[in-house]
This record gives structure tokens, sequence and C-alpha cells, in this order.
């Protein structure tokens, strides 16, 4: 493979993000401070976290102007509470709960990302409506929780499904075989109140054809809700926000893309 796909310029972006000598331990973003620690997704390095707070409505939470502003369009976020899978630094999850969200759960499967997560919540006033923990997926959570919105900007880059990664870092980029994505597929609109929507922010760096046809053996129609695309370094990527809908038999839901 080669291009912007190529997993292997996405490891080498995770390289650069975490040893560049100018990654600040505070960074500013939709007019407010952020904490960011060490081994955690930084939101400065790619246009993902500007993009997916606009596809959610959340950019201008401060009363500015959104970092980038691409779209124009209402926010797909829906009033209530919040699942945010893979918080990183917390901006999404603490954006939503400065939004008006009264209950944002934010799971992570880097301890590091989870601290950041409640430090942010601290920062901005909101760790009683924001509950950051740590979770491979969905596998902490507790049985009953429901939710008007599941949302991950994923790791959204395809590596062989042999691959291991070598730090927490990169699982903020690559997942193997797509074994994550087909989790979350699968279990995500289980955990949705009446009326309640599943939206996975993905990229034409990961393999869209694959996603929707794990989608379709999971039992799961893709419908694009938000798109833009953004030129990063020399390629032009197209970020789209997919709304997860149940459409039939899971049967056959694959384990891994070989
Ligand atoms: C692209 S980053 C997005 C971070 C943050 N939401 C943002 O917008 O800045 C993807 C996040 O998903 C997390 N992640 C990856 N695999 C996961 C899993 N199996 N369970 C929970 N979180 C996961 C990563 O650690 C990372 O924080």
């Amino acid at each position: 493979m080669t291009g912007v796909r190529d997993y292997r310029l996405s490891l080498e972006r995770s390289r650069q993000a975490l040893v560049r000598e100018d990654r600040p331990a505070v960074f500013t973003m939709c007019g407010r401070e952020w904490d960011l620690l060490p081994e955690v997704f930084a939101p400065i390095y790619s246009p993902a976290t500007g993009i997916a707070l606009d596809f959610l409505g959340l950019a201008e939470t401060s009363g500015e102007a959104g970092p980038r502003g691409y779209s124009g369009a209402p926010g797909a976020l829906r009033p209530g509470s919040l699942l945010e899978m893979g918080s990183g630094t917390g901006v999404v999850a603490v954006a939503a709960a400065l939004s008006g969200c009264a209950r944002v759960v934010a799971a992570d499967i880097n301890p590091a990302a989870v601290l950041n997560t409640s430090m942010n919540a601290a920062r901005h006033g909101v760790s009683g409506r924001v509950r950051a923990f740590h979770s491979d997926l969905f596998d902490q959570l507790d049985p009953g929780e429901r939710f008007d919105t599941v949302f991950w900007s994923s790791n959204y880059v395809l590596a062989p499904v042999e691959y291991q990664p070598r730090t927490m870092h990169e699982r903020a980029y690559v997942d193997p075989g797509y074994a994550a994505h087909r989790r979350f597929l699968e279990g995500a609109p289980g955990l949705l109140a009446p009326g309640g929507t599943v939206l996975l922010h993905f990229s034409s760096r990961g393999d869209v054809p694959a996603l929707h046809r794990i989608a379709g053996r999971c039992g799961r129609r893709l419908d694009v809700v938000r798109r833009t695309v953004v030129r990063e370094g020399e390629h032009e990527v197209e970020h789209m926000l997919l709304e997860v809908i149940p459409a039939g038999d899971s049967a056959r839901c694959p384990e891994v893309v070989r």
C-alpha cells in the first residue's frame, strides 16, 4: 500500500507528534487552554480534533470562532448524554459539557488520556458532569448505562492484523485488522437511549470500503452525515462523520480485516 492510507506514514506521524521539541504542556483551542500530557494524542498536530468539534457543533463553545470553521452546518450532537470513546486530552468531552450536555462519559484505552481528560474537565469547571475512565472500548462501561450520543473520533488507519502497536500513542492512529472498529460497530448501537445516535468520525486515511464491508457483515449501515476535505501536508484528506445504523443480521460479523 502506498500514499495517504499507508499505516507506516501514520506511525511516523505518531512518532513525530511524540518527540517534537516544541510539543507543549498546554495548548490553545476554541479560545481555551488545555493540558497536554506526554503519550496523549495532540490535537494541535492533526486537524482531526478541530473537525470533530465542528462536526458535533462544539467549535464555538467558547463563544469564539472554532479552530477552522469547516462546515457551518448544524452540529450532530444530540442534547442529553454523551459517551465519547477515545477522549484523548478531553477537548471534545469537555466542550460537550460546556455546551450543556448534562452527562458526559469519556473512555480511553490509554491511561494517560483518562488522566488528561480529568485534568481538562477540572481546568474548565465541569468535573461534575464529565466522568473519565480507562476502558478498551465498552469493556469497563456500567452494564445499564445508555446514551443519547455515542461518538468516536477513531484511529481510522488500517494496520496489518499482525501489527502490535509499540506505544499507547500509536493506538491513537492505527487499528490492526480494524478489530476495534468491528467491536465498536457491533456494540455501540446497543448503548443508545431511545432516539439516540452512534457517530463515527473517520477519514480517507482509513480504508472506507473495508469499513463499509465490516459494517454490512455486522448488520450495520453507515450514512455520511457530515464531510469536509482538508489539506494535510502533501495530501488532501476527506473527513467524514458516519452515523452507524442497525440494518439487519450480524451473524457474519468478521473478527478482523486480513
Ligand atoms: C484520533 S484519537 C482522538 C482523541 C480525541 N478524541 C481528540 O479528538 O483529540 C483516538 C483516541 O482513541 C483511543 N483509542 C484507540 N483504541 C481504543 C480502544 N480500543 N478503546 C478506547 N479508546 C481507544 C486512543 O487512545 C485515542 O485517544
